[in-house]
């Protein structure tokens, strides 16, 4: 596999516009943007700005482009691109980071290396938040998915990343948008994989050296103390794999922590899903390697905690399992006891993410997590639900929701409430079990998170399905098709955000 993905420096500065250090402009425009203090950078386009303005060829509408020529005596930049912000009132933060993602993939188009990126006021955005999107919306461009392709067509990067304010240059924000959008580059990278290449054994791997390289407590349980646990959900699911499970445990323990709040996190780790006995058809199958996006997820997530150093600790476990339908399978009507003790009986294998997610969620519990999210590609119902923009979000108390839909709001990762009321759990109702692993087609996604609720404990939990927003069947302007690391910078920004939360209950 060739590289997938480069960080390039990120800087933020308020230098003159003309004395930036970079070959390419980004320069976002707004309606009727007059350029205020800026009138010269329609100059050095040799006025070709307020000519395409004039001709009604460009007015600065939402992702609109212009290219023009930057030239002039002492002005460093070449050529620039002109990206259109839509009414300066409306700005979001959002849309920066994805004109940034356009002007970055523009200029590695042009095999132009060193950009700048214009933050322009807005009463929307705070500066450093504007200033973060655009350092992340860059480094988010300099991914290409195109890992395996032998041929040698030599992709272009970025390494040189200048975000330029003109009067606040936030090195911090810039740093943190670097992070979290190098983090989540590692997580797509992941999630593409093919499953012959990430089994369990490599997921756990992988995510230990990245884990030690970002200064993590790491320690993987091998199917040994996986048994020693008695987690007999997972290893359930593992039975029908010649690959062995694994259960990944990542710790993040400042030493000067502003809470004894304690974050837990869970991501879903399937390698591959082929549904087990309870087989998947065949069309589409090969899109179920990213089924552990959910577990990349938590991965990342925890690299970028500690290396922005969140004040709050945090653990992330990752139950990472093939879902196989081999000769030593768990069959539909088998009875399986979770290390919590309680009993299941899986009326459907390919069920399989909240049986391994439950047995997690009970271990993050036993370490003494105080507040739990879990992450998981787990319904094709919340696909029916809600889409592939949008994830969905269950758990208790509202407010606890509340506080992870915001934090996926900031990481522009959008999600929405779904319900969770208890007359729900009369889906998963067994003759012979305490519930059944499946709650028939109607409300999929709500019977999957009641499932997994009985394994929360009475802790804050939330729930976030991402099965339809992990992968991007479509190329867009700015997101490439495939993985796209959802869930990274939401429970990054919710462990940034300790401060806000930690302290209620
Ligand atoms: N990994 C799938 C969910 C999924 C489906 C993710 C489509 C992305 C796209 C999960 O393990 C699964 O198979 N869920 C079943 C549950 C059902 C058997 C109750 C589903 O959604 O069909
Ligand atoms: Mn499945
Ligand atoms: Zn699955």
């Amino acid at each position: 596999m060739h590289t997938v993905y480069k960080t390039p420096a990120v800087t933020a500065t308020t230098r003159p516009i003309r004395d930036l250090d970079a070959d390419f402009l980004v320069i976002p425009v707004f309606e009727n943007d007059d350029l205020n203090g800026e009138r010269e950078l329609d100059r050095a386009s040799g006025g070709e700005y307020s000519a395409a303005l004039l001709r009604g060829a460009f007015a600065g509408k939402l992702y609109e482009q212009l290219f023009t020529p930057i030239s002039g005596d002492r002005w460093k930049p070449r050529s620039a691109l002109w990206v259109g912000l839509g009414p300066r009132t409306e700005l979001t933060a959002e849309q920066l980071r994805r004109v940034a993602t356009i002007g970055g993939l523009a200029a590695r188009q042009r095999r132009f290396g060193r950009i700048a990126l214009l933050a322009r006021w807005s009463p929307a955005v705070p500066v450093s938040r504007a200033v973060q999107a655009l350092a992340e919306g860059a480094v988010l461009a300099n991914y290409e998915g195109t890992s395996y392709k032998t041929s040698d067509d030599s992709i272009a990067w970025l390494d040189r990343v200048e975000i330029r304010a003109a009067r606040d240059a936030d090195a911090k924000a810039a740093e943190r948008g670097r992070v979290l959008a190098e983090c989540t580059n590692v997580a797509r990278a992941l999630s593409n994989e093919p499953g012959n290449v990430l089994t369990p054994r490599e997921f756990a791997d992988r995510a230990a050296k990245l884990a030690r390289a970002a200064d993590l407590k790491v320690e993987i349980l091998d199917e040994k103390k996986i048994a020693a646990l008695k987690m007999g959900m997972l290893m359930g699911v593992a039975r029908g794999s010649s690959e062995p499970p694994r259960l990944v445990v990542l710790r993040y323990e400042p030493k000067k922590a502003a809470h004894k709040a304690v974050l837990g996190l869970v991501g879903k780790g399937i390698t591959f899903d082929t549904g087990g006995i309870s087989i998947k058809p065949s069309e589409n199958m090969d899109k179920m390697k990213d089924d552990m996006s959910g577990g990349a997820a938590v991965l990342c997530a925890m690299m970028a905690v500690a290396r922005l150093r969140a004040p709050v600790r945090c653990i992330g476990i990752i139950p990472t399992t093939e879902n196989m339908p081999g000769g030593r399978a768990m069959k539909p009507g088998d009875i399986l006891t979770s290390a919590e003790g309680k009993t299941v009986e899986v009326l459907n294998t390919d069920a399989e993410g909240r049986l391994i997610l439950g047995d997690a969620m009970w271990y993050a519990r036993s370490l003494g997590v105080t507040h739990l999210v879990d992450v998981a590609t787990l319904t094709g119902a919340c696909v029916v639900a809600l889409g592939k923009t949008t994830s969905g979000l269950f758990g208790r108390p509202a407010t606890w929701v509340e506080q992870v839909r915001r934090a996926s709001e900031r990481a522009g990762d959008r999600s929405w409430p779904m319900p969770l009321f208890d007359d729900y759990k009369d889906l998963l109702k067994s003759d012979i079990a305490d519930f059944t692993n499946t709650g028939g087609r109607a409300g999929g996604a709500i019977s999957a998170a009641v499932f997994l609720k009985e394994f929360a404990g009475d802790l804050p939990w939330v729930h976030m399905d991402i099965a339809g927003t992990a992968w991007a069947e479509e190329p867009r302007p700015y997101q490439p098709k495939g993985a796209t690391g959802v869930g990274v910078r939401t429970l990054a920004e919710l462990a940034l955000d300790a401060d806000s939360w930690a302290n209620l209950r």
